[in-house]
């Protein structure tokens, strides 16, 4: 295992560094303090499958997410407000009336505290009282961890003040190669996503769950992304934004993706209980790292969280994080070449 830390631009005046990781199987990884950010991995062939930019400007005026650590909350907050024990909290609506992933500046956008110990990078923040409109100072933390094929993320959190803690990564994974073509002929499993969250015009899931059998959701036998529409919720080919509920609990595989380009292929798995699957659909034309180009269909996230909106659905699992308590989610991605 070796690491090396290199400069990666300045923010406020203070430097953003960037840290790259190597196992003895010879991938590596490149992550940022600008966001907690995963900005590549690379297989031993050379192959990097994740989408990043080579700039940190690229990063703060980009949208997009990309690679990026969500926080406080992943996802929509229909009309951008909270209730907690009889108070009632605004938050900031940054996409119309709704606040997605955050905020204005969410996690994604601050300068993170690293260390680094051997196959492990330790991001830690405090979020202060009040950050975008949530209550309580909370404590976070995001781990990094190189494995021999692959990569493992553990975000940790506490709170002095009972809040809204949900976390996941941004990453957008591209099997061929960042920059190679889009994602639509790569093969997906969701084994236990038998159920979706059906959402308003606006995307704010309403509340309930719905089974994905019979629509073009339904990802629970493997087949290629872009090859089913429903007329219904999938309106162009592999074009996914969807919140799926995850039956069982504990740690197990959310999703198992193939690109038959390469043979590349990723195995996710998580202790959250929801997974949004969102395959670029909305990614404008631009440029990535080293000069490849990026557009719709690019590459696909499959973001492991809480379910979407659950704070202002009472019969969804709580995000609340209580003082005294802790956050704890894990999920790992892991490739075979
Ligand atoms: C959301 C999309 C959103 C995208 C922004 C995804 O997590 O599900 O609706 O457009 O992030 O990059």
């Amino acid at each position: 295992m070796n690491w090396k830390v290199e400069p990666f631009g300045e923010l406020d005046g203070r430097p953003v560094e960037q840290i790259t990781l190597k196992n003895s199987a010879q991938c590596s990884m490149q992550l940022l303090a600008y966001g907690a950010t995963l900005r590549s991995f690379v297989l031993p062939s050379g192959l990097d499958v994740c989408l990043g930019y080579d700039t940190l400007d690229a990063y703060r005026t980009s949208d997009g997410y990309l690679g990026a650590t969500i926080g406080r909350n992943s996802n929509r907050i229909g009309r951008a407000w909270m209730e907690l024990d009889g108070h009632r909290f605004r938050l900031t609506s940054n996409e119309g009336r709704n606040q997605l992933h955050g905020g204005y500046r969410g996690f994604h956008a601050h300068l993170w505290e690293f260390e680094i110990l051997e196959n492990v990078v330790r991001f830690s923040r405090v979020s202060p009282d009040g950050e975008e409109g949530y209550p309580g100072t909370v404590q976070a933390s995001v781990t990094y961890q190189l494995l021999d094929d692959g990569f493992a993320i553990e975000y940790a959190a506490e709170t002095d003040r009972d809040t809204l803690v949900n976390l996941t990564n941004h990453s957008y994974f591209n099997l061929a190669g960042q920059g190679n073509g889009t994602v639509l002929d790569h093969i997906l499993q969701m084994p236990a996503a038998t159920q979706f969250l059906p959402v308003d015009a606006e995307k704010i899931p309403i509340g309930l769950l719905a089974p994905v059998t019979g629509t073009a959701l339904d990802f629970l036998e493997p087949h290629a992304i872009g090859s089913r529409t429903d007329g219904a919720l999938v309106l162009r080919p592999g074009d996914y934004d969807h919140a799926y509920a995850l039956c069982g609990s504990g740690d197990r595989s959310v999703a198992n993706l193939c690109c038959p380009r390469t043979g590349v292929a990723l195995t996710v798995r998580t202790n959250m209980d929801s997974v949004q699957l969102y395959t670029a659909g909305g990614l404008a034309q631009r440029p990535g790292k080293y000069s490849a180009g990026y557009g719709p269909f690019s590459g696909i996230c499959l973001e492991t969280q809480r379910y979407p909106n659950a704070i202002q659905v009472p019969a969804f699992p709580s995000p609340l994080l209580r003082a005294g308590e802790r956050y704890l989610h894990r999920s790992s991605f892991r490739f075979c070449w």
